[in-house]
């Protein structure tokens, strides 16, 4: 995947975010449009935003169109053809003008621009789409102002699933306002009950992890509003301070999606290390004239191998304790996209993990078929109950 960074200076951020919804659409579609005949593209907050590129390179809308183009291409040249469409809502009349120079851009692709409210668009656009076909919805609003009631026909489309932005750095300054209006218009967005209250027991608390409570509260508003059993956040952290921006919230029903997910997570968390480090360098540079003796790059990259360390942890004890006692048992097919939605960790890495835990004896699995390296869907987990043997 080709996104130019220099178009992103002073933003690196949204590079980040590109980076990520490159890599999973160029992963997702070719792999999707191998089973479904149309595939549906929705971007509910298109742009162009903060553009720099005549051909508008550096936007959402461009990288996914991009994908769907390189899948299509690619299925064709195996006999098999593909219908690809994308719906590009934007409200802007300025940034509208410049989306319709697209269709002629992609003429492969049916896109279709709209202007016009999103959450006001979303009903008609669900009616609209094929119940039959595979649709991937790219929500990236600048704040909270979406009531997830109102786009619930786009989230329970039968093959959907869903990148969401959710803008922690707003939302987190306006959770505690009082004002009904803003207070209305988060209860619309985040819709699980509580959270409210957790935040408030968290202030007592020395590290009150408001993050945790409201990425937690709006991943659990998104699987009930759309149904999706698997849910997953990546942050997006400022390039030049130790802060979260935003967060890319996931949601799929499917077990490979997830599958897919981290895998371009982990990647898109090196890169944003990479990104991050050499950014701080340059500004470090700019400001001291020279160069700093030390490296920051690796400082950053140190950071996310430690965090990665910590989940691959935390998913070998997770598998451990998800494993009912013998007699008791669960699938492999089961447990492994459970402990993908919860940690950053890839299915390769799990399916070691298993392997390492059936020859230290403290998971047993009765039908592992001779000379398999990794376990398979049908396996089934038993946990070693010590007290029987
Ligand atoms: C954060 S920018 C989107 C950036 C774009 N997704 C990207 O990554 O390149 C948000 C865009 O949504 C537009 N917008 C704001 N409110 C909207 C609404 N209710 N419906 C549709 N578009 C809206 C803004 O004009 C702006 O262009």
């Amino acid at each position: 995947m080709d996104i130019d960074i220099t178009r992103y200076r002073g933003r690196e951020q949204a590079y980040v975010k590109h980076y990520f919804l490159g890599s999973y659409l160029q992963d997702l579609i070719h792999k999707v449009a191998g089973s479904y005949d149309h595939i549906v593209y929705v971007d509910g907050f298109s742009g162009p935003w903060q553009s720099g590129d005549e051909n508008f390179g550096d936007t959402s809308f461009a990288i996914a169109l991009n994908a769907l183009r390189s899948a299509k291409a690619t299925w064709r040249n195996l006999g098999r053809n593909v219908k690809m469409t994308a719906h590009l809502v934007e409200m802007s009349k300025i940034a509208f003008r410049k989306l319709e120079s697209i269709p002629a851009k992609f003429p492969d692709i049916e896109v279709l621009p709209r202007q016009g409210n999103f959450v006001e668009l979303a009903e008609a656009l669900a009616r609209e789409i094929p119940k039959s076909a595979f649709v991937f919805l790219f929500i990236d609003p600048k704040g909270w102002s979406v009531n997830l009631e109102e786009i619930k026909g786009l989230l329970t489309l039968p093959n959907c699933e869903v990148v969401f932005n959710f803008m922690f750095d707003f939302i987190n300054r306006a959770a505690s306002m009082k004002d009904p209006a803003i207070v209305k218009s988060i209860d619309d967005f985040i819709t699980v009950e509580h959270w409210r209250n957790k935040l408030i027991a968290a202030i007592d608390e020395e590290k009150p992890d408001r993050e945790a409570i409201l990425v937690d509260a709006f991943k659990t508003s998104l699987a009930d509003a759309g149904g999706y059993k698997y849910v997953a956040a990546t942050p997006i952290l400022r390039p030049l301070r130790d802060r979260t921006l935003y967060y890319l919230i996931y949601a799929t029903r499917k077990p490979h999606g997830i599958e897919v997910f981290r895998s371009c997570q982990i990647e898109t968390l090196r890169t944003q290390s990479a990104i991050r480090g050499a950014t701080k360098l340059a500004a470090s540079t700019l400001v001291s004239g020279q160069s700093e003796a030390f490296n920051f790059n690796q400082m950053t990259n140190d950071q996310t191998e430690e965090f990665l360390k910590t989940e691959k942890e935390s998913a070998r004890n997770e598998l451990y304790h998800m494993t009912p006692f013998a007699p008791d048992g669960i699938l492999y097919g089961d447990i492994w996209p459970l402990i993908l939605s919860k940690h950053a960790i890839r299915k390769t890495d799990l399916n070691i993990l298993a392997a390492e835990a059936r020859r230290s004896g403290t998971i047993t699995v009765k039908n592992w078929e001779p000379r398999h390296r990794v376990p398979s869907n049908h396996y089934f987990l038993q946990r070693v109950n010590s007290l029987i043997q």
